[in-house]
């Protein structure tokens, strides 16, 4: 038996009726704050993501799926939404609609350790906003990740981390006074830290290794080394939230994984997955679509795990998918004749309905009748489909009727009710 691939799982039919109400209740959020749906292919060049998220990154160093196509050209799956959604913004010349507001969602890519919570195969929800510039966006961004998180029932146990990672202005002065702090304790480092100490020291604050969280802890922070302008922006989006009575926590080490954020940056945590904490994570990405060949623009996003979220959502994925209203049990080659007809007709008038379409006896279908959980089950047998007719049995009380084919879309309709 060929099994699938380590790291990427099926959703099962159970717990896509989950998946999909955590999809529609984003629909219906976003749209509250006049966000719109965008669809980027799977697929883009591997450039792209090299640009956008950073040469240095993890992402880009180790864990995309990448592959030459046909012609030689590289292609890699999508390790992330943003770089996707700048390019669609570029290339489609939503520069002149501002501000530009979408949403997204679907599978993402990373070769990473497998583990709970982390998978190979992924999928996000995420929002884009681009075009503002000050405080408010950053704000109501946050109240609209926490509201959407709260309604499909997550209220609880999050928590909002900020934190500002500066801009070209204050962060080159920053990251030397960081480096020689971790100069100085090089040798304490974890061998990763080490090595990644030339090419990207911020990293190192977000080390989960116990000595270099220690190193961290003592080191300069970003927080203290803010231009002014970084500062007043980190300072009004504070009063936002406060304004709101939205809580949050600032976190001096949280620097995040990819290159193209500036000031603001923020994550969704909780205590309930362990290792794998961050339910959503965005941030300020100014200089992106400048650095990406367009012209200034501001812009700020997020995105959440939807796997974490489910997990989190816990018990109440063990569903099981809902039941048809109706089973049809076929009894006889005369029956079989009318019988799929008469199905259209009552699916017709927006009825669920399931066909027995592996024959059996009377007994054994009658069996599978009250298996499938529904309501009402219609019996066509030679005699009645003869007659045009079929028997209509309400299973809770057992009581039936014989009802006639021409009639029996409307009759299901309001027994059903
Ligand atoms: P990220 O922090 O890499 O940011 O991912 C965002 C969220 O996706 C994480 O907080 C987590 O919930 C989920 N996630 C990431 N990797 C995995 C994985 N291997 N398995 C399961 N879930 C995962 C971004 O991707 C940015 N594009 C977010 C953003 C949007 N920033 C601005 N706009």
């Amino acid at each position: 038996m060929i099994r699938v691939i380590r790291g990427v799982r099926d959703i099962l039919p159970g717990e896509a009726v989950q998946w999909q109400s955590v999809e529609a209740e984003a629909r219906r959020i976003f749209g509250l704050y006049g966000f719109h749906e965008l669809r980027t292919p799977i697929m883009e060049r591997t450039e792209l993501f090299a640009r956008a998220v950073g040469e240095t990154s993890d992402i880009v160093e180790k864990e995309m799926y990448s592959f030459p196509d046909r012609k030689g050209a590289s292609i890699s799956l999508r390790p992330e939404g943003t770089a996707s959604v700048v390019r669609s913004f570029m290339e489609n010349g939503f520069e002149r609609q501002l501000p530009w507001k979408v949403f997204y969602m679907g599978p993402m890519f990373r070769y990473e350790r497998p583990q709970k919570g982390r998978y190979r195969q992924f999928h996000q929800i995420g929002c884009e906003l681009f075009g503002p510039q000050g405080p408010l966006a950053d704000a109501e961004m946050m109240a609209m990740a926490m509201r959407y998180l709260g309604q499909i029932g997550l209220a609880e146990g999050l928590t909002l981390e900020l934190n500002s990672l500066g801009c070209p202005a204050c962060r080159p002065a920053y990251r030397e006074k960081l480096t020689s702090y971790l100069e100085s304790k090089k040798e304490a480092l974890c061998g990763h830290c080490q090595s990644r100490m030339d090419r990207n020291p911020l990293r190192i604050l977000d080390c989960k290794t116990p000595g270099c969280r220690e190193i961290a802890q003592s080191a300069p922070h970003m927080k203290e080394h803010l231009c002014d302008d970084c500062q007043s922006h980190f300072d009004g989006l504070l009063a936002h939230l406060d304004g709101m009575q939205l809580p949050y926590q600032i976190n001096p080490l949280m620097v995040r994984g990819l290159d193209y954020y500036n000031r603001t940056a923020f994550e969704i945590t909780t205590g309930d997955l362990g290792a794998q904490n961050a339910v959503a994570a965005g941030g300020r990405y100014d200089r992106l679509v400048a650095d990406m060949g367009g012209r200034a623009m501001p812009a700020i996003g997020f995105a959440m795990g939807v796997e974490r979220l489910v997990l989190l959502l816990g018990e109440q994925n063990q569903t099981t998918p809902p039941a048809p209203s109706v089973y049809m049990v076929v009894a006889g080659p005369e029956a079989e004749a009318v019988a799929l007809a008469a199905a259209e007709s009552i699916r017709g008038a927006d009825i669920t309905l399931e066909v027995n379409l592996q024959g059996g006896g009377m007994r054994n279908q009658m069996k599978k009748a009250a298996r499938s959980g529904a309501a009402i089950t219609v019996i066509i047998g030679d005699h009645e489909a003869a007659q045009k007719v079929a028997q209509c049995k309400v299973m809770e009380s057992g009581e039936q009727q014989e009802i006639s084919l021409a009639d029996l879309p409307e009759r299901l309709k309001s027994d059903l009710k």
